[in-house]
């Protein structure tokens, strides 16, 4: 990663900042000033500022707005994965929370905080999570309460739990869900007889995909996001 980048990952400084105190000559990497703010360190690199080393500390979360086409995993033989878009260091400690299919887009969130993750996933927690959904097919009348008494995926013996349905066009709507079951979306609309071409997360509890996140772009969450999501709506 950039020297910069690892500078404001590890102070809290700005990325601005960073470039400052790199131009006063205050930084070292491997024992030498370095005043190029675009170096980029190898893995095992030591960086100092002012004389004292520095390392990442605390937790760490990001925000990400998945493009299609990305496996969120940290591995994968096939296809590219939500990791490769992130710069950060120690990448390895790094999770995605819970997952989102190869060809869905939008909110993903990824921490190295393995409660935090915990509380955001578990089933027991019932985190509500929304989705803006395109079909195939025009919205059966009667999908909305078809959602909220619950449906019976193919393969499963319990009846998904209430979930809200919001109709925005006769092929388009929002469904917030309160459990994360496998391609759960494309499976409630499968069992009411239509099929999804198109899915992208905009919300996990309240806190939605922030509006200047291009797709493929990530940032770091606020103190105020993080709290919205420590305390995130069923
Ligand atoms: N439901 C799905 O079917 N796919 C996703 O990616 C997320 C929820």
């Amino acid at each position: 990663m950039r020297l910069d980048k690892f500078i404001s990952s590890c102070t809290g400084l700005t990325r601005s900042q960073a470039t400052k105190v790199i131009r006063q000559g205050r930084v070292g990497v491997n024992g030498e000033p370095c005043k190029q703010g675009a170096t980029q360190l190898k893995a095992d690199a030591t960086i100092t500022l002012d004389d004292e080393p520095l390392a990442l500390t605390g937790p760490r979360y990001l925000v990400l707005h998945k493009p299609a086409g990305y496996v969120c995993s940290s591995d994968d033989p096939e296809h590219p994965t939500v990791m490769m878009l992130l710069d950060e260091p120690a990448l390895e400690s790094l999770n995605p929370v819970g997952r989102l299919d190869l060809d869905t887009t939008g909110l993903l969130l990824i921490t190295d905080d393995g409660q935090w993750l915990h509380r955001i996933t578990s089933p027991k927690h019932h985190v509500a999570k929304t989705y803006r959904v395109w079909l195939a097919d025009p919205i059966p009348a009667d999908a909305a309460v078809q959602f909220a008494e619950g449906v019976l995926l193919r393969g499963e013996k319990d009846l998904t739990l209430p979930a809200e349905l919001e109709v925005i066009a006769e092929r388009e709507a929002l469904l917030t869900i309160h459990e994360g079951r496998y391609h759960q979306v494309k499976r409630m609309f499968a069992a009411v007889g239509n099929k999804v071409v198109r899915l992208h997360r905009e919300k996990i509890g309240d806190f939605q995909l922030p509006e200047d996140l291009a797709e493929g772009e990530y940032r770091l969450l606020t103190e105020q996001e993080k709290y919205q999501l420590q305390t995130v709506q069923k």
